[in-house]
């Protein structure tokens, strides 16, 4: 009995570090990336109550057997691809154009509003109903709502909205295993949902400040969760609620392969994306954030918009401070005011 608790313990202490490991390896990113601390923070956010006390009884931790573990270890190799695929490292570096991310919007919109569909459908299906949370992750409206706002109100129309061949493929898959083995459903929107709750924060900065998108959060709805007040606090719900569906180990082990095959879909998607990237002329501006000259109408800064500012200076402070610290005169008085401070610190302490 002591050792079960003494090992339960460890187990707690366990996973709290590794939820900071992931919190400061996703911190680290988005600072990489020149961006914000992730939106409804992973870091330093407290978790509502409603998620902060899931994990209080160590008999729930998570075990190797259990269906969000399986998914995550079974997945890993896949989501490592998903991540190194050239469209993907290209979109972190702020490399995509504005009509590639209007086909992305496009080409998920069809397949969330495929996915949604089933899963309104099967919304009672045992395996399904714990993971149906139809207000706070539904994306179809949040999608239709980008489209609108990137293709004009009358997107249903635009020619660029049919699915292409990568996603009917996708779109197919759905509704096929909606129709014979909706179980499997599971693995769709654990793969999407978890991952839009994850990634997808990086992806939504990246995009507002390459293709110059209102900090208001126009174009990228898709990317935010107005229901979910901590997006840590809520995945660990839903890994919470897949574990506790009552499945058998033959169909949890063909959800995690359901679960590759979507990572594989979705990496079909980028190919093909990549593909269009290339075929496209280069757009100005698109290669990450211009440094201006620190002059001239801030807002027409990326770096300045991202944030959102108010203030009705026209030098942006940040690029300002920057074209400073490159010019070589700045560079030799900083190096001659370091070096009489050391003089001086050596000379206080003699
Ligand atoms: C842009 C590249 C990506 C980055 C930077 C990224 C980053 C991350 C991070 C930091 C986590 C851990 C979050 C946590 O444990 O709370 C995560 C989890 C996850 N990601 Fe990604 N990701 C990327 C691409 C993708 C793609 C393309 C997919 C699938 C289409 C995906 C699906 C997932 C899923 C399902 C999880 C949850 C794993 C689990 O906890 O079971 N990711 N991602």
């Amino acid at each position: 009995m002591r050792d079960e608790r003494l090992s339960c313990g460890s187990r707690s202490l366990i996973l709290s570090v590794r939820l900071r490991i992931q919190e400061k390896l996703a911190c680290v990113l988005s600072n990489m990336l020149g961006t914000e601390v992730i939106e409804n923070g992973l870091i330093g956010s407290d978790l509502p109550p409603a998620y902060d006390d899931l994990y209080e009884d160590p008999e729930e931790l998570p075990t190797p057997e259990d269906l969000s573990e399986m998914l995550k270890e079974g997945t890993k190799d896949s989501h490592t691809k998903a991540e190194n695929t050239p469209f993907v490292k290209d979109f972190l570096r702020g490399n995509i154009k504005r009509k590639v991310f209007e086909l992305v919007t496009v080409a998920i919109y069809h397949v969330y509003s495929a996915m949604e569909e089933e899963l309104d459908k099967h919304q009672d299906h045992p395996a399904l109903a714990p993971l149906y949370f139809p207000a706070e992750l539904r994306r179809k409206n949040a999608l239709e709502q980008d489209l609108a706002f990137l293709l004009g109100s009358e997107w249903r129309q635009h020619s660029d909205t049919a699915p292409s061949q990568a996603t009917q493929c996708y779109v197919e898959r759905i509704h096929a295993i909606g129709r014979t083995e909706p179980a499997l459903l599971v693995a769709h929107a654990y793969t999407r949902y978890l991952g839009d709750l994850s990634g997808g924060q990086v992806l939504k900065k990246v995009v507002q400040r390459v293709l110059k998108l209102p900090a208001s959060g126009e174009g990228v709805e898709f990317f935010s969760f107005p229901q979910i007040s901590s997006h840590a606090g809520f995945k660990q719900l839903y890994r919470s609620r897949l574990n506790a569906t009552d499945l058998d180990k033959e169909m949890c082990e063909r959800i995690v392969e359901e679960a590759n095959r979507v990572f594989n879909l979705n990496i079909e998607l980028f190919e093909e994306f990549e593909e269009i990237m290339k075929a496209l002329p280069a757009e100005e501006n698109v290669a990450g954030v211009p440094l201006h000259d620190g002059k001239g109408d801030v807002s027409k800064c990326p770096y300045y918009m991202g944030q959102g500012a108010s203030s009705s200076s026209t030098i942006c402070p940040l690029h300002s401070l920057e074209v400073l610290l490159r010019h070589p005169a700045v560079i030799l008085v900083v190096a001659v005011a370091a070096v009489l401070a050391s003089f001086s610190i050596i000379g206080f302490f003699r």
